[in-house]
């Protein structure tokens, strides 16, 4: 027997009665016990749903509601679509992606939350993932009226105080410093900066990351493009992750706040490797060759190859061709369904 269509679940007022009397005048016939049953099954199930399902639903969304920033579209675990089976696990860890990038990047943006958004609505992520987009200081008058826009429509812009967009100006270290500030509250697992040039397959990090130790956590692709050795240098900055604990020692420690002005992603590596011995980041992964740059028809170096299906990471998507090629490899429009309002050949 199919599930009862969900609209059933809450008829409108009233509804009851006219198909109790519906019932009476078109005479249905009798029930024996084993239709009976049929019938009672699914009522069975649908209070075993309400009462075990729905708690969680409302402590998910509880805790939804007391994150800050507002939440835009791009929150994974605790949001369903109508009509979709209620979430049946808890996410096994959460994750914030800080994609740092520019304020007049509108065209980036609009781009990274349809690939972002469209993974996150899938469903079949195993964490909890909300991706946000990080700038400096607003600096321009039109800036302070199109960004505004953006945060009331996708809620998901963070916007720093204390740096200037500038290279090398020490805006990773204000990112983490913020994050451990800003999420205190409500710890994420696992902080990772990403470029507004890389395209994260969602759930292969997930998968990859899930293994992970929760602490002491330092995630990327190795530098030098040669060097598969996590503890030789540092993760390349297309996309790094730190476990929280890393985040706050970042946000509290001197040895940082000393060193933000440099190239951002060799000076995280260099904070990690201050105390040598006893450093931080004692858990390392390179997720290489699973993270890589575009493939160039003659690679500069080994940090480019060609697509791989296990990809987690293709980075240096400078333009909209290198999108559409990436997007296109991984299937990204499969689902589109012919229509009579449009034609793509
Ligand atoms: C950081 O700088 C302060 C002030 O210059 C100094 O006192 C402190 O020892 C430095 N800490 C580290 C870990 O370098
Ligand atoms: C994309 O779809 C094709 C055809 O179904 C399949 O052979 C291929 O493995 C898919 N590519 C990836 C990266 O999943």
């Amino acid at each position: 027997m199919p599930p009862a269509p969900s609209g059933l679940l809450k008829p409108a007022n009233g509804s009851k009665h006219e198909a109790a009397a519906m019932a009476r005048k078109h005479g249905f016939p009798k029930l024996s016990a084993s239709s009976k049953a049929l019938v009672l099954l699914p009522l069975l199930l649908l209070g075993f749903i309400y009462l075990f399902v729905y708690p969680k639903e409302f402590e998910l969304q509880a805790l939804m509601s007391s994150c800050s920033p507002p939440l835009g579209a791009y929150t994974a675990a605790p949001r369903r679509l109508a009509g979709e089976p209620p979430a049946s696990r808890k996410p096994d860890f959460r994750l914030l992606i800080g994609v740092l990038t520019r304020a007049d990047n509108y065209e980036r943006r609009h781009l990274l939350r349809m690939v972002y958004g469209l993974q996150l609505a899938a469903g079949d992520l195993t964490a909890h993932v909300d991706v946000r987009f990080v700038f400096c200081r607003l600096y321009k008058d039109d800036q302070r009226v199109l960004v505004p826009l953006e945060i009331l429509r996708h809620g998901d812009v963070i916007i720093l105080d204390e740096c200037e967009e500038n290279l090398n100006g020490g805006k990773t270290y204000t990112f983490f410093s913020a994050a451990a500030r800003l999420d205190r509250d409500e710890p994420y697992d696992y902080v990772m900066k990403a470029d507004d040039d890389i395209f994260l397959r969602l759930p292969r990090l997930l998968e990859s990351l899930a293994a992970m130790p929760r602490d002491d956590a330092y995630y990327g692709a190795t530098i030098p493009c040669d060097s598969m050795d996590p503890f030789r240098e540092y993760m390349s900055g297309m996309a790094y992750a730190l476990s929280w604990d890393l985040v706050e020692w970042v946000a509290t420690s001197d040895v940082p706040r000393n060193r933000t002005v440099g190239p951002e992603d060799r000076m995280t590596g260099q904070w990690l490797r201050w105390l040598r011995l006893g450093g931080k980041g004692k858990n390392r992964f390179n997720a290489k060759p699973a993270m890589y740059d575009y493939p160039l028809p003659a690679p500069v170096d080994k940090c480019s190859h060609e697509f791989v299906p296990d990809t987690i990471a293709v980075h240096r998507l400078k333009d909209n061709p290198r999108w559409a090629a990436t997007l296109e490899y991984f299937n990204f429009t499969a689902g589109l369904e012919p229509s009579k309002f449009y034609k793509i050949d």
